[in-house]
């Protein structure tokens, strides 16, 4: 059951129930190894890119693109959200069957990670996204998923209201992105801090941040051969969403089509539903919340 609201609050942060016993059973059986590659996200901040990213770049010597196992498995399942994966394979499931690195990714916020990821070298990449755009994303896909359930739909002003107040899931959004921001300024060698609007500006670069961060650089005979431009071709938004792979099937089987993942894919679609008041009353808040934090984000 899928809906903007049906929220606990659990350690600080607004859980989804449906996803209430992964998070236990992450938070009480997961063992990070110093190898593993966490994808940390806010919600609807682009994390089915960053997993066909990074598993691209972490498998680029085993497969090439031509041979991806991306051609035929949704990136979701490639890459699971380990606490719903713990949760459906009863708490313990062989996790042994992961190619090193494993590379898992989840939405909790920093202060609720297990502490093993934070006490072994096991790397994080979080990814954030604009609040204005992240917003119209995550209405959107509520309002997709609720359309093949019995569930009514949220207006939009209904959920900007709650979403102002920091209820919505794995909020509030400014406690999830500075819980990173500040733990990454920290331990620059432990936390990589991305943000949507840059991996779109500029896909090339951070595909080769995001390679010297895991420490498998990429080789100049691989840059002069094209190959970090053809990675970027691969995991785009367009590519992707065309792959008949990603237009059928469901997330860990029952929950939302795999289709509603790629909507627009782009920056600045809150202009087409946003009334200006609304934009500025989010703005002013995240002003106020982020201030002396020195994190921005284009809009
Ligand atoms: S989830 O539920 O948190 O895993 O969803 P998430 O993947 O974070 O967010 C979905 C939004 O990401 C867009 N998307 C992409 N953008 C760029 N490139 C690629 N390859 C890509 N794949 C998915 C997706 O379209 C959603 O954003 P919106 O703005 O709704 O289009």
């Amino acid at each position: 059951y899928w809906d903007h609201f049906d929220l606990l609050q659990y350690q600080r942060f607004w859980c989804p129930s449906v996803f209430i016993h992964g998070i236990i059973a992450f938070q009480k059986h997961f063992q990070a190894l110093d190898s593993d590659i966490m994808l940390i996200t806010f919600p609807k901040s682009g994390t089915t890119w960053l997993k066909a990213l990074v598993y691209t770049i972490v498998n680029r010597s085993r497969h090439g693109l031509e041979s991806s196992p991306l051609l035929s498995i949704n990136p979701h399942e490639l890459v699971p959200f380990i606490d719903a994966h713990l949760y459906t394979q009863n708490q313990s499931p062989d996790l042994e069957d992961f190619p090193t690195p494993r590379i898992f990714a989840t939405h909790m916020p920093y202060a609720s990670l297990p502490l093993s990821i934070l006490n072994t070298n096991c790397r994080i990449i979080y990814l954030c996204r604009n609040p204005l755009d992240q917003f119209i994303s995550e209405w959107h896909f509520f309002h997709r998923v609720q359309h093949t359930q019995t569930t009514s739909t949220h207006s939009l002003d209904e959920v900007f209201e709650k979403i102002c107040q920091g209820i919505q899931s794995f909020g509030p959004y400014w406690e999830h992105i500075l819980g990173f921001w500040k733990a990454s300024l920290e331990q620059p060698n432990k936390i990589l801090f991305l943000k949507y609007e840059d991996l779109k500006e500029d896909n090339v670069l951070y595909i080769k941040k995001i390679a010297d961060f895991l420490g498998c650089p990429f080789s100049e005979e691989e840059v002069i051969q094209g190959v970090v431009e053809e990675m970027s071709k691969f995991c785009s938004f367009e590519n992707m969403k065309n792959l008949e792979v990603n237009k059928s099937g469901r997330m860990m089987g029952h929950g939302p089509e795999y289709n509603i993942y790629f909507r627009k894919g782009e920056v600045g679609d809150w202009k087409n539903y946003l009334t200006p008041q609304m934009s500025e009353c989010l703005e002013k808040l995240m002003e106020e919340k982020l201030d002396g934090s020195s994190l921005t984000f284009k809009k």
